[in-house]
């Protein structure tokens, strides 16, 4: 049987239709992304953002368990952002069982949002899935608005020998200087990583993870009380 041609979904709603009815078919085993303990990202996130207040977003959170597992490690300052409501509501239900307080935000990170000022900004296999110019370009502009500067980005892609194709879209597929490089001149890397990760069904996708540091910015938005943030701003 010949698969259809993945297509790129132009549209708000089209996606946010699309990755709803994803999460309503297919249980946890049957999504490739899914990790019961995201390590990689947890190492990192606990090396470059040692600083327990500090403000982080998991930036098209799934139903991933990281928010819960950084919980447990002590951090207080969490939000997780996803396109599907029905994602995000699975993954509160992994976030209550450890008594997990996080902020859900139901967002389309290819719109402009407002979400900073941030700390770290954690993006596992959502950003792969801008494939075109604009859609990149407003994503980086949302990390961009929220990173504070000095702030760090803990990103991972398909790497390019790994699927071109997820949830029957398109992805773009980065090495680490890639991956760098089309976050542009306001960001250092700071470290990059392979993964062989394995899907629930064992099989094995090749990942590249970067750590950039936010180097240089423009005005972001006002900064709220009680974070991380704000107490660095302040010296
Ligand atoms: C491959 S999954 C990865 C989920 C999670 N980061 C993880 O590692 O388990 C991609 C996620 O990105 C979300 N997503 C896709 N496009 C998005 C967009 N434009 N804005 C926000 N979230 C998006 C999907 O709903 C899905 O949960």
């Amino acid at each position: 049987m010949v698969e259809p041609e993945p297509s790129v979904l132009r549209s708000s709603p089209a996606r946010r239709a699309h990755w709803e009815a994803i999460y309503a078919a297919r249980p946890e085993d049957e999504l490739s992304w899914h990790q019961g303990r995201p390590g990689l990202s947890l190492r990192w996130i606990r090396r470059y953002a040692a600083d327990r207040a500090s403000r982080i977003i998991d930036a098209g959170a799934g139903s991933s368990r990281l928010a819960p597992w950084l919980w447990q490690a002590g951090y207080r300052n969490l939000i997780a952002l996803d396109i599907s409501r029905a994602a995000l509501d699975r993954a509160r239900a992994h976030a209550e069982q450890v008594g997990a307080r996080v902020t859900w935000l139901v967002r389309d990170l290819a719109r402009p949002c407002r979400l900073g000022p941030v700390d770290l900004w954690h993006d596992r296999a959502v950003y792969h899935f801008m494939v075109r110019d604009r859609d990149r370009t407003t994503y980086l502009e949302n990390v961009r608005r929220a990173l504070v500067p000095g702030g760090i980005a803990v990103v991972a892609s398909f790497a390019p020998d790994g699927p071109s194709t997820c949830s029957g879209l398109p992805v773009r597929r980065y090495s680490g200087r890639e991956l760098a490089g089309s976050f542009g001149s306001g960001f250092r890397l700071l470290a990059t990583r392979r993964e062989r990760h394995r899907t629930p069904w064992r099989a094995v996708q090749p990942f590249t993870y970067v750590v950039l540091r936010r180097t240089s910015a423009r005005a972001g938005p006002p900064l709220r009380a009680g974070t991380g943030a704000r107490r660095r701003h302040r010296r």
